[in-house]
């Protein structure tokens, strides 16, 4: 008996359809049909097995279970080899159709994402449990490596675009901020393809990144993701709202160096995760293009912006 079926089985289980969801994954993602015969339902789940060395979520659902469940829909963790999680199958990511939405579906679809997302900023932090996120220069240096190798491969590629990366750093100083909001519980990875909208709920997958950083951690990895720039001026004032609904008013200062430093860092981290996916084929020619445009101009508009204003 395989050991998905044996653990299935001590869940009361019969499996009955396992598929592999193929994507650049950092393990292996399968899609469950099960019967739970004491009911005579067919459940669909997702089964996640982790890679070696990227089993960090595993953890955070075990240490954690009490702030993160209300936000996902784990069933069972095993923290044995192979470590493994079993979740509700919420359906396809927020990212799916998104872009297509008219400009006011995407704000409340946002402005839902954004509202929960203030809840679990709300949580009580969890200090001696989750790492603590600090800038650094990785994203920057990765982000580098990955322009290098696509300019050495593309004759597309333009030298201007890892310029913009290296100004940006440099100017700001971006590898030594210290963020300046009080530091909260994150998700540390909510780009859209890790939120779910299901039964009138958004939910979050992927905790591996989980940390206690500044609450404009998370908005602004989302914001990366939109490609749309009245949504991207919407999100912080919608977000500052949220907290202060729940009595949380951060200074101006606080807030916009936070946010501009924290946008441009995960603008950057994501380009070159963009170009990894790339790289591995999951995108066209044309579509890295347009993404490495739109992401270039916004690390070139709020490295200014964050000059001008003095947001340092
Ligand atoms: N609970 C779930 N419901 C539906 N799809 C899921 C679920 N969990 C994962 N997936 C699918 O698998 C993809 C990768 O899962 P994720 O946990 O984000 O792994 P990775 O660390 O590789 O990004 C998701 O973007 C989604 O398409
Ligand atoms: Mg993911």
């Amino acid at each position: 008996m395989s050991h998905v079926v044996r653990r299935f089985k001590e869940l009361n289980l019969k499996l009955l359809s396992k598929k592999e969801i193929v994507g650049a994954h950092a393990g292996k993602i399968y899609k469950v049909e099960a019967l739970r015969e004491s009911e005579n339902a067919i459940l669909r789940y997702i089964y996640k097995e982790f890679a070696h060395g990227r089993n960090k979520e595993v953890e955070i659902h075990m240490d954690l279970a009490d702030r993160v469940k209300p936000f996902s829909r784990v069933v069972n963790v095993w923290d044995g080899p192979p470590q493994a999680m079993l979740m509700w199958d919420l359906g396809s990511p927020v990212k799916e159709g998104f872009y297509a939405l008219s400009a006011e579906e995407k704000k409340v679809m946002i402005g839902d994402v954004l509202t929960r997302l203030a809840l679990l900023h709300n949580m009580s932090p969890s200090q001696d449990k989750l790492p603590i996120h600090r800038v650094s220069s990785e994203w920057r240096d990765w982000c580098l490596d990955q322009l290098r190798r696509l300019s050495s491969r593309k004759s597309w590629a333009l030298p201007g675009w890892e310029k913009t990366i290296l100004e940006a750093y440099e100017q700001l100083n971006i590898p030594y901020y210290q963020t300046k909001c009080p530091a909260v519980i994150t998700h540390g990875d909510p780009h859209l393809e890790n939120v779910f909208y299901k039964d009138d709920e958004i939910w979050f997958i992927d905790w591996e990144w989980a940390a206690m950083g500044s609450p404009l951690r998370d908005v602004t990895i989302l914001m990366q993701d939109l490609y749309d720039n009245d949504l991207v001026s919407f999100v912080p004032a919608f977000y500052r709202e949220c907290l202060r609904e729940r009595g949380i008013d951060l200074t101006d200062d606080d807030f916009w160096s936070d946010w501009g430093y924290l946008y441009i860092d995960h603008l950057t981290m994501m380009l070159a995760w963009e170009v990894e996916k790339y790289f591995q084929g999951y995108a066209s020619d044309e579509e890295i293009q347009k993404i490495i445009d739109w992401k270039i101009g916004e690390i070139e508009r709020v490295t200014e912006m964050l000059e001008t204003k003095g947001w340092k």
